[in-house]
Order: structure tokens, then C-alpha cells, then sequence
């Protein structure tokens, strides 16, 4: 008798029938072509060959760093504005300009550290990275929730990244290994006052603040230029959770925070964030005592105030994890007209690691991939082939021509700006320094004066947790840079590691330091 089942022929299933991915139908999914019911089986098998040879392949590497994380979609709606002023004199990029006007946006957010698959409880940084797809073509503003970095100069990201990774022969993170680089390396202070603080384990996404973190610019139609920071602000609020809180999370799930983001969006609960910036003017600001393309540092916002420049809303999930979350790609070079780099050196080197490691892990077509196309403007490149080639993006009137310049058709440059040259002119010896202005220890201080009482028990808790792990020297170490930042925070983390001020008071800075006069006196009367 035949298996009617087997066929999908059950009289009234209208579901549609399986095929391979040449088309063909797919009859029995259930067994392999054998000889005999017992084997062997034959080479010639190709549905079978060709569907374990794509499981094999289902995996890209995931990425380096940030790997876990979610997408969600939404626009951005521009007030117009910038405080009283029409935006326009600070920036020509069309998506600011009209009061109301709305621009694409796809948003992923991520831990850092953990692989693919890890606790989104962890205390670490969190990635806010959102793609506008504008109608001068994309721009990503690739963030962190915390503000400021471990290190300001890109070429150190390696060593940061490794120390923070696990151990590469046991394969556990550990304190040791992390408080190593890091007390070797003044200017993480900032990062590891707000890391180990209760901002260190945001709540979930929905309450979390974004910033750009780098410094970049604003260009107006005049090309004048303005420096500017990035702040996303969640209208949700801000909420974290302490070491006890994201222990009882994880205790009973891995994913909480895409959970909540994607059962908030599910329910229409749309999350919300403003877009505020601080802007400067575009030159060195020695009387600021920072310098202001150092990530390791934010601006004072009595000095700077954010002004509020649009609002950000998700209501939309991801249809599929992988085409849009894990293949979508970010990246600091991706500007639009109206916005530019600065010359912060840890910017410089984002530029080149995004794209770079994308050719890699998604491909070298990335941008043909739905998810990562400028889907709001034209592309016309005559950029070709290579692996997975999609489409061509040529539109010239005769596809013959794929180079510039032609006589017989093909693309053409557009038109020259009308102000090319922008921004301060500089002149330099090729080196390689510090900045001058490191300033490592002030804002850090600062931060910990700011808190509540309940957080600077909590970060003083969790800096003796973790550097009580840690060898004598590292913490000696972290102990006089911690008296350098703040007395109060220094005496504290060292009376819970048994360290006095006495013990490091005859401590040398660094080889790596220069300290300012006010950094010597202060390491003269430590404690
Ligand atoms: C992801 C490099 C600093 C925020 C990544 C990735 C790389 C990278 C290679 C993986 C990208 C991918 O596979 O698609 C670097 C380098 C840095 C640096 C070389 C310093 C020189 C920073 C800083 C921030 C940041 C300071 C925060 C402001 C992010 C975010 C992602 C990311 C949010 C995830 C993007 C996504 O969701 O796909 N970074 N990074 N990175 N980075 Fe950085």
C-alpha cells in the first residue's frame, strides 16, 4: 500500500512541498538512497550529500568581538534643531535638516567579550551600534553604553581585547590576566570605574544609555566644522543590576536581554532613545585640561551641554537571527556628507578593523547582503565579482564599461563639494607619542564622586572581588593608581586587599607615564 503521508498527499494539507535548493521536490526526507534497506549507501546521493554538505557550512565566524547580540529595527525622527538654532549651521547631513523627517534604522546591540552564545548578565561593556539608512546612503554610529574606553590609541586594542578574552591555554577569564594590562595601562582607569560600578551590568537593552565614545565632526555647508559627541538616552530610563541581581538572572537564562527587547517590540511596547549631542569647536582646547580626541574621556556637560537632535524608536524584530543580526555589519568609516572623522587615533584605527575583519567573517560582497545595502539611496560602483556576487550594481548607459574615466559611457564622479577643504589646517613630524594631555587619573575621581553611596559600595566590592584574585604587584599597582584617581575609592579597595598607602606611596609611575605637576604632587602625598 502506499504511504500517502510520506508523499504529503493528505487529503486538505494545503502546506506548501520541500525541494532542494535546485527546485527539485523532495520526496523522502526521511531516508538516504541505500542499496537495500540495511546499506550501503551511494555516492550519487546528491539530496542527501547536498544537504549535510550546507549544515556543514552554516556557521561564519562570529565576531571577534561583540558576538553576541540582537537586531531590531526602527527610524530616527530629527527635531530639526540644535537647541534654539537651526541645525544646518553645525551640519548639512540631510537626515538632521527637517523638523519630524524619518530615516531607516536597523540597531544591534551586544555584549563584548563572551562568544555567540554567552550570558548577556555578564559585566561588561555593551555595543550600541545603529545603521541610518539615510538617502545620501548609510551611517553607522558604532557605540558602547558606557561612554569612554580602556585605551585611546587603536593599536593597542589587540592586547586589551586578549586580556579581557580567556586565558589562552585554560580558557577562563581571569582577573589576573585582565588587571595585568590594565594596570599597566592608566589611561583604562575611567572604563574600570563605571565597568565595575553597578553601570557595569546594564538592566537589558531597553535601559541602557548609547554613546559614540570617539569624537567625531559636523560639517556645515560653508564647510566649517564642529567637533561632536554622540549620546543616546533611553526614555525608558536607566537600570542596572548588581552582582547578586545578574547572578539570579542567569540563573535561569542566558538571554534575558533579547528577550525583553523582542517581547516589548512583540507587544508594541516600542523602546525609545533621544539623540543628544555636545559639540566644540574644532581645534586643540588645551585650557580644557583633556585632551578632546581622547576616548578616555567625556566632555563636562556644564561646558557642553547635549542637545537633544532626534528621537530613536524600534518596532520592529528580525524576521531571521542570522541574516540580520549575525551578517549585519557595522562600521566607524561609514559616514554620510555633513559628518566626518576626527583625528582621535582610536577612531582611525576602527575605520580600518571594521570592514576588514567583514571581508572576512561575512565575505567581501557584505554589502550586497539585504541587511547591509544602502537601501535608501542608489549604488553605482564599479567595484566587481568576487565570492557569493549578488547582482552588479553598474547603472551607467553602457554595461560594457566598468572603469572611470570613459569617453563611452559608464559612470561619472559627482559633483565636487562646494567647500573641500574643511577643518583646521595641521602641521607635524611623523612620530609616535602619547598625546600630551593624558590626564589619566581626574575624570575617574571624579566619577566616583559622583556616585551614590549604595554604588561606591558596590564598586568598591567588586574591585576587591576581583583584584583579590589577582598577584601582590598588580595589586599594589591597581591600589596606587586607584589613591591617584580618588583617596577615598585607593584607601578603601586597598584596606579590603590589606594595602596601605605606605606599601605603595615609593611605587615610580610607569615607564609609559608622564604625569602632569598636579599628578606629582598628588602621588607625592598619596592616601
Ligand atoms: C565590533 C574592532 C573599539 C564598539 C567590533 C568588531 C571589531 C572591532 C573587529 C567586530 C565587527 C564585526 O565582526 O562585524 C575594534 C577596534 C577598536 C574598537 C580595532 C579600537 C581600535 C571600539 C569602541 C567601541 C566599539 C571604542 C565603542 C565605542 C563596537 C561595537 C561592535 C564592535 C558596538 C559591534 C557591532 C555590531 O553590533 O555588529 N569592533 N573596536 N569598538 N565594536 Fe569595536
Amino acid at each position: 500500500m502506499t504511504d500517502v503521508s510520506r508523499q504529503g498527499l493528505q487529503p486538505g494539507d494545503e502546506r506548501p512541498i520541500l525541494t532542494n535548493r535546485q527546485g527539485h521536490p523532495v520526496h523522502d526526507n526521511q531516508n538516504q538512497r541505500t542499496i537495500g534497506a540495511r546499506g550501503p549507501a551511494t555516492l550519487e546521493n546528491y539530496q542527501f550529500l547536498e544537504k549535510i554538505s550546507h549544515f556543514d557550512r552554516e556557521r561564519i565566524p562570529e565576531r571577534v568581538v561583540h558576538a553576541r547580540g540582537i537586531t531590531a529595527y526602527g527610524y530616527f525622527e530629527a527635531y530639526g534643531t540644535w537647541g534654539e538654532e537651526p541645525i544646518s549651521r553645525y551640519t548639512r547631513a540631510k537626515l538632521f535638516q527637517e523638523p519630524g523627517k524619518r530615516t531607516d534604522v536597523a540597531v544591534r546591540f551586544s555584549t563584548v567579550i563572551g562568544g555567540r552564545d554567552s550570558a548577556e548578565t555578564a559585566r561588561d561593556p555593551r555595543g550600541f551600534a545603529v545603521k541610518f539608512y539615510t538617502e545620501d546612503g548609510n551611517w553607522d554610529l558604532v557605540g558602547n553604553d558606557l561612554a569612554v574606553f580602556f585605551i585611546r590609541d587603536a593599536i593597542k586594542f589587540p592586547d586589551v581585547i586578549h586580556a579581557l578574552k580567556p586565558d589562552p591555554v585554560t580558557f577562563r577569564q581571569e582577573p589576573n590576566r585582565i588587571f595585568d594590562f590594565m594596570s599597566q595601562t592608566p589611561e583604562s582607569m575611567h572604563m574600570l570605574v563605571n565597568l565595575f560600578s553597578p553601570r557595569g551590568i546594564p538592566a537589558d537593552y531597553r535601559h541602557m544609555q548609547g554613546f559614540g565614545v570617539n569624537t567625531y565632526k559636523w560639517v556645515n555647508q560653508e564647510g566649517r566644522t564642529h567637533l561632536v559627541k554622540y549620546h543616546w538616552m533611553p526614555k525608558q530610563g536607566v537600570r542596572s543590576m548588581t552582582e547578586e541581581d545578574a547572578a539570579a538572572v542567569q540563573a535561569r537564562e542566558l538571554g534575558h536581554a533579547t528577550r525583553d527587547l523582542q517581547e516589548a517590540i512583540n507587544r508594541g511596547d516600542y523602546p525609545e532613545w533621544e539623540l543628544l549631542v555636545q559639540i566644540m569647536s574644532d581645534a586643540e582646547h588645551p585650557e580644557l585640561g583633556f585632551d578632546p580626541l581622547d576616548d578616555t574621556k567625556v566632555w563636562p556637560e556644564n561646558q557642553f551641554p547635549p542637545l537633544p537632535v532626534g528621537r530613536l524608536v524600534l518596532n520592529r524584530n528580525v524576521s531571521n537571527f542570522f541574516a540580520e543580526s549575525e551578517q549585519i555589519s557595522f562600521g566607524t568609516g561609514v559616514l554620510v556628507d555633513g559628518l566626518d572623522f576626527s583625528d582621535d587615533k582610536m577612531l582611525v584605527g576602527r575605520t580600518f578593523s571594521y570592514s576588514d575583519t567583514q571581508r572576512y567573517r561575512v565575505g567581501p560582497n557584505y554589502l550586497q547582503l539585504p541587511v547591509n545595502q544602502a537601501k535608501n539611496a542608489q549604488v553605482r560602483t564599479n567595484q566587481r565579482d568576487g565570492l557569493m556576487t549578488y547582482f552588479v550594481d553598474a547603472a551607467g548607459e553602457n554595461p560594457h564599461v566598468n572603469y572611470e574615466p570613459s569617453i563611452t559611457g559608464g559612470l561619472r564622479e559627482a559633483p565636487r563639494p562646494l567647500h573641500e577643504e574643511q577643518g583646521p589646517v595641521i602641521t607635524g613630524r611623523l612620530t609616535r607619542k602619547r598625546i600630551p594631555l593624558t590626564n589619566d587619573y581626574e575624570q575617574a575621581g571624579q566619577r566616583y564622586l559622583l556616585m551614590e553611596q549604595w554604588e561606591r559600595d558596590d564598586l568598591v566590592g567588586n574591585f576587591i572581588t576581583n583584584l583579590s584574585q589577582c598577584d601582590r604587584p598588580i595589586q599594589e599597582r591597581m591600589v596606587w593608581h586607584l589613591l591617584m584617581c580618588e583617596d577615598e575609592l585607593g584607601l578603601r579597595v586597598g584596606e579590603g586587599l590589606g594595602i596601605t598607602p605606605e606599601d605603595v606611596k615609593d611605587l615610580p609611575p610607569l615607564p609609559t607615564q608622564t604625569l602632569s605637576d598636579a599628578e606629582r604632587e598628588r602621588m607625592a602625598n598619596l592616601g
